[in-house]
């Protein structure tokens, strides 16, 4: 098979997965977990991990996809650098939402805030993502310091932006089993929602997996590297 044929069958399987996982997560918070709303109830924490799963899964693929995607169609790389940087930025607002939702909820529910494994992965994940935000934005986009910088820097950020999609699973697997394991029947049986829950996180699993290989292989580097004649 082609490189070009095998590039754009993983981002389609990627991109059906990032759909399922955010449509999986609908049903969830939607049908199992009771609806949403913005008044300190449960229906309040529902939009948590929309907001997580949409910005930091979805929102995060795509970003990243870009860079690839772009030099197959022969985008210029400023234009796909803006792209990446807004998406990263969407998801990043999505996710600061997502906390807001959840920490007023715990606190109008009178829970204490930051115990759990959960929260502290997720704390984690979210100022790194924060962190890795500025400094992409600061070393690529402006002042955006000397191209040798730039080399140096460049797989660096890219480590840590793959490193981060470890952590994002890591908290979106943890988060769910805990408000699973929160409901009356918990995994005691096989019922529909622990049947949705399971396949949420293959899907999870598998969506990482195809991106983290689309991003690292070095079939597709070759794919920018011709395309990409400066390192920006
Ligand atoms: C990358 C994605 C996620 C991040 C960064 C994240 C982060 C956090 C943080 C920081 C808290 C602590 C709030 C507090 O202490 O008041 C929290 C709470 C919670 N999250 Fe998430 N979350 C993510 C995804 C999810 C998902 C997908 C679920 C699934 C339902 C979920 C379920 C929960 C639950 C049940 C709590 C309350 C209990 C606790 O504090 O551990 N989270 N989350
Ligand atoms: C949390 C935020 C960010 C994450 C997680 C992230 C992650 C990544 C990843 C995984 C790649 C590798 C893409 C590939 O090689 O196919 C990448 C490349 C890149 N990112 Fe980011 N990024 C973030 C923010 C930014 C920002 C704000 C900028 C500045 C505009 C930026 C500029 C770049 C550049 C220039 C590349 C190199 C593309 C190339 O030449 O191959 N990133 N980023």
């Amino acid at each position: 098979m082609g490189v070009g044929l095998l590039f754009t069958l993983l981002v389609i399987l990627a991109e059906i997965l990032g759909l399922l996982i955010v449509s999986l997560m609908v049903v969830l918070t939607n049908k199992y977990f009771g609806g949403y709303a913005w008044d300190g109830s449960e229906k309040q924490f529902n939009l948590h991990p929309i907001l997580m799963v949409a910005g930091f899964l979805f929102f995060y693929g795509n970003s990243v996809l870009l860079y690839k995607i772009g030099a197959g169609i022969s985008v210029s790389k400023f234009k796909i650098k803006m792209a990446h940087f807004l998406l990263h930025l969407l998801a990043f607002v999505c996710s600061v939402v997502g906390l807001v939702a959840v920490f007023q909820y715990h606190n109008a529910q009178g829970f204490g805030n930051a115990r759990s494994l959960h929260s502290w992965m997720g704390l984690g994940t979210v100022v790194f993502y924060g962190s890795q935000l500025v400094l992409g934005f600061l070393f690529f986009l402006y002042p955006r310091p000397r191209e040798e910088i730039r080399a140096a820097v460049k797989p660096v950020h890219v480590f840590f932006g793959i490193f981060l999609l470890g952590m994002i699973c890591v908290s979106v697997l943890t988060g769910l089993t805990e408000k699973i394991l929160f409901t009356d029947q918990g995994f005691d049986e096989l019922s529909p929602v622990v049947i949705v829950t399971n396949i949420f996180a293959i899907a999870v699993v598998f969506f990482a997996g195809i991106v983290t290989y689309i991003v690292t292989s070095s079939k597709f580097s070759a794919l920018t590297l011709s395309r990409y004649d400066q390192l920006n």
